[in-house]
């Protein structure tokens, strides 16, 4: 028996894992640190969902309503709500059939390298939401990297090799951006011509204000035959610790004679047994009148947020990017982001994550989230205006 060998090419540490050692041991101390670190949610579930999870759990405690095994693919009534709400009513044509329910676009944007050959070039940003690097670094697949700096708006260029799988995320994690349409037409045009595939993460998209921002990539023209679009109920409705969110695969995806669609219900049918009925209904609740009012007071809380730390780094003479159609902000600090990010930590006790533990290119630079309480915020906004950067 040998071990997968490519382990050996990850960091020891998963950045995320690595963050919170550092707290651990901050805390160890008996001191509290504030976390804008890890983009996690801190608002509680909205009543809406409360109610239809209670309502669920309620109907497992009888014979007539009890549920066994969900549906792989996940049940119509939550698959047809995300199509009618999250596609059909902004004019997108996805039918509920290729939409495909999971736990989380961070197993999704992963397992999803299932379905592909360990041949085939995969073009990641950089910096990059660490799971696209590293899943494909486990499978022994080539990493294109593209880079992203403020010269290109931290949008990258089209690599000059031939590459067959690209992953995009906007608005983008970590640097907060977005992309204008012309642009990602720029990429489904590139991928059609040349028979490659996107993977379109688009976890963040509840949070786009500004007018003309796409938010799927199934707005573009052409992406039905080139795209699959990753999103979740994390960061839209609080699910971080429920675990629900979705992948989108047109019908007429296919490559080689085989239809991806088909690979994925097969791979699910294999590997997955669908997920909780329970939180399924508690993921349709998003979608009712009461679900969408809430779920929308919380971002509005959390783009506050945003506007506050960009408005408080900005004072501090730095220039910031993102938070504007994002939860996430993003800035230079003049020192390597793990010392920055110590510096924040040891002498504020407040809690970023160091632009170079997504990429090389991150170097130098610091990722806050918008996601910790309006109070912590502000208490983190004062402290770092003390802390030399
Ligand atoms: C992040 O902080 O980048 C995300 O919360 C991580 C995730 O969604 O897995």
């Amino acid at each position: 028996m040998r071990i997968n060998e490519n382990f050996n090419k990850l960091r020891q540490n998963y950045l995320f894992a690595e963050v919170n050692n550092r707290v651990k041991a901050y805390e160890a101390g008996g001191k509290k640190a504030i976390r804008l670190g890890i983009g996690d949610v801190t608002l509680p579930l909205p009543q809406a969902v409360l109610d239809a999870l209670h309502k669920a759990t309620d109907e497992m405690g009888h014979s007539d309503t009890f549920k066994g095994y969900a549906e792989y693919e996940g049940y119509g009534f939550l698959r047809r709500a995300i199509a009618e709400n999250d596609y059909n009513g902004r004019g997108i044509d996805i039918g509920y059939e290729e939409v495909y329910v999971s736990d989380g676009a961070k197993s999704d944007t992963a397992n999803i390298t299932d379905l592909f050959a360990a041949d085939n070039a995969v073009a990641i940003c950089d910096p990059v939401y660490p799971v696209y690097n590293d899943t494909n670094v486990l499978n022994g697949r080539e990493i294109v990297l593209m880079p992203c700096s403020e010269t290109n708006g931290f949008l990258p260029e089209i690599p000059d090799k031939k590459v067959d799988i690209i992953y995009l995320c906007f608005p983008n994690n970590p640097t907060g951006q977005t992309a204008p349409k012309e642009y990602l037409q720029n990429w489904v045009d590139y991928a059609n011509k040349t028979n490659a595939l996107l993977l379109f993460d688009s976890a963040y998209e509840a949070y786009v204000r500004e007018e003309g921002v796409p938010r799927s990539i199934f707005e573009l023209e052409g992406a039905r035959t080139c795209a699959i679009e990753f999103r979740s109920f994390s960061k839209t409705a609080g699910f971080t610790g429920v675990r629900c969110a979705y992948t989108v695969i047109p019908k007429e995806l296919t490559f080689g004679g085989f239809n991806v669609g088909q690979l994925w219900s097969r791979r699910l049918a294999t590997k997955f047994n669908g997920v909780a009925y329970i939180i399924q209904r508690g993921a349709q609740a998003v979608y009712s009148d009461l679900g969408k009012a809430q779920i929308a007071k919380n971002i509005d809380y959390y783009m506050n947020n945003a506007k506050l730390i960009r408005e408080a780094l900005n004072k501090l003479g730095l220039p910031t990017y993102g938070g504007k159609n994002a939860p996430y902000i993003w800035f230079k600090s003049s020192r390597p982001s793990w010392d920055t990010f110590d510096t924040f930590l040891n002498d504020a006790g407040v809690v970023t994550t160091p632009g170079v533990g997504f990429g090389a290119c991150g170097e130098n630079y610091i990722r806050m989230t918008s996601f910790g309480s309006l109070e912590n915020t502000m208490e983190a906004i004062e402290r770092l205006a003390s802390v030399k950067i």
